[in-house]
């Protein structure tokens, strides 16, 4: 029996858990948070934060050495690929290189690094204050995105557009950013694509593969508020095989050769660009349950047999159906949430297979500036694109989540 560590107990890392178990394993969790929904499923836990990658290091070492040797380690939805890189490095078990995880945690590295490999990206530039900022938007006009260099899910990246004051949305920027660097690239018009691939050796394999909805871009702006995403994709296929070179090159020029990355890009007249690429796999239940309704692949199941360094077949990754899935959040009107019934029903309802409610009773609803700020998330399946669609709105109508002005 081969003992695997997971950095975070997060509830999108449950079912990585679960497929852990299934998969014969001793399964460890790390987390800060006692309390951690993972920890349920898990043989063994630590206690550390998840960002920290010195704190989780001395943790696991001091597992392996007085435990139980761990024999590979791997992260589901938190973005910690620097902490996942340094543990691998210090036990001597399989991992991308730090070095590689470092950039893909660093916006400006990262795509200094691609723009340097040729990897289709952004015009982007370091914006070291306020004034900086603005003497961009008088050059090159406000059609731009400003984001913190080092964050996550969202947090403080804003479209720029005339009359928004550029000093109030640098600092917005630079709050989420832990270490006040902030930076700004040319906006990208064209749908947007969320993939996740395995590159064993060097050679990639893209089994995941999602549109993503964007349709609350206005009613949400400044902040870019994904509405779920759809699988399988709408792209003419040559564009669908162009994105999915695109990002695999890239995890390349990361110094990725065998592992698995998360990529976020924009079709620009049919020309995939790379927003930015996750070294470790996703949250929101993409690798865990999207992928497998969607095409019958085991993503987070051969992410963790290649983090034992155990062989992973290619005909493993090869999508066997494209079953039509398509996932939606539930945005409730701002405010204190006074009720929340109907999830028992809406999860019995045709197509669905998952149905998340991130909020009680008493919580507090704010109007959404990141991906953190949703209240429910549905999974569903259909014969058809339509009737996955049809599905999922269908489960969240039937889900009230009431709230009263707070
Ligand atoms: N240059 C850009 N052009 C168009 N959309 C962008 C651009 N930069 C960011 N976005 C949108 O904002 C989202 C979040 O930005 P991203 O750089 O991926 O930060 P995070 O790490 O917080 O996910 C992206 O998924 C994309 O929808
Ligand atoms: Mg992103």
């Amino acid at each position: 029996m081969k003992t695997l560590l997971i950095v975070s107990g997060g509830i999108e890392a449950t079912h990585g858990v679960r497929r852990a178990k299934e998969l014969g394993h001793r399964v460890v969790v790390s987390d800060m948070n006692p309390a951690a929904p993972g920890f349920a499923f898990a043989d063994d836990h630590l206690i550390a934060s998840t960002y920290d990658a010195d704190a989780t290091a001395a943790a696991a070492e001091h597992y392996h050495r007085t435990v139980s040797p761990i024999d590979g380690v791997i992260t589901i939805g938190a973005d910690v690929p620097l902490t996942v890189a340094t543990i691998a490095h210090r036990l001597r078990i399989p991992g991308i290189p730090v070095e590689a995880a470092a950039l893909a945690q660093d916006k400006l590295a990262m795509k200094q690094r691609f723009a340097a490999a040729g990897i289709p990206v952004p015009w982007f530039a370091s914006v070291p204050s306020a004034a900086t900022l603005e003497r961009i938007v008088a050059e090159r006009g406000a059609n731009l995105v400003v984001k913190p260099v080092d964050s996550r899910g969202g947090r403080g990246v804003q479209r720029l557009r005339d009359g928004l004051d550029l000093r109030d949305a640098w600092e917005r920027a630079a709050e989420q950013s832990p270490t006040r660097r902030v930076m700004v690239e040319a906006y990208l018009p064209g749908p947007q694509v969320s993939t996740e691939s395995i590159l064993i050796d060097g050679q990639g394999f893209t089994p995941g593969f999602s549109d993503r909805n964007y349709e609350h871009l206005e009613r949400y702006a400044p902040y870019f508020i994904e509405n779920g995403g759809d699988l399988p994709s709408h792209l003419p296929p040559a564009t669908q095989e162009a994105v999915k070179k695109t990002v695999e090159a890239a995890g390349r020029a990361l110094g990725i050769t065998t592992g698995n990355i998360k990529g976020d890009v924009v079709v620009v007249d049919g020309k995939p660009h790379v927003i930015e690429l996750a070294a470790r796999a996703s949250g929101g239940y993409f690798c865990t349950r999207e992928i497998p309704l969607n095409t019958g692949v085991d993503f987070i199941g051969t992410v963790i047999k290649l983090a034992l360094g155990e062989r992973v077949d290619p005909a493993d990754l090869t999508p066997r159906s494209f079953t039509p899935v398509v996932q939606r959040y539930a945005f409730p009107k701002p405010g204190r949430v006074t009720s929340v019934s109907g999830a028992e029903s809406a999860r019995t309802m045709p197509g669905v297979e998952e149905l998340l409610v991130t909020v009680k009773a008493g919580d507090t609803i704010r109007t959404p500036t990141d991906s953190n700020c949703t209240a429910a998330m549905v999974l569903a399946t259909g014969a058809d694109p339509v009737a996955a669609k049809t599905n999922a709105t269908r489960a969240l109508d039937a889900l009230k989540i009431e709230t009263v002005a707070a």
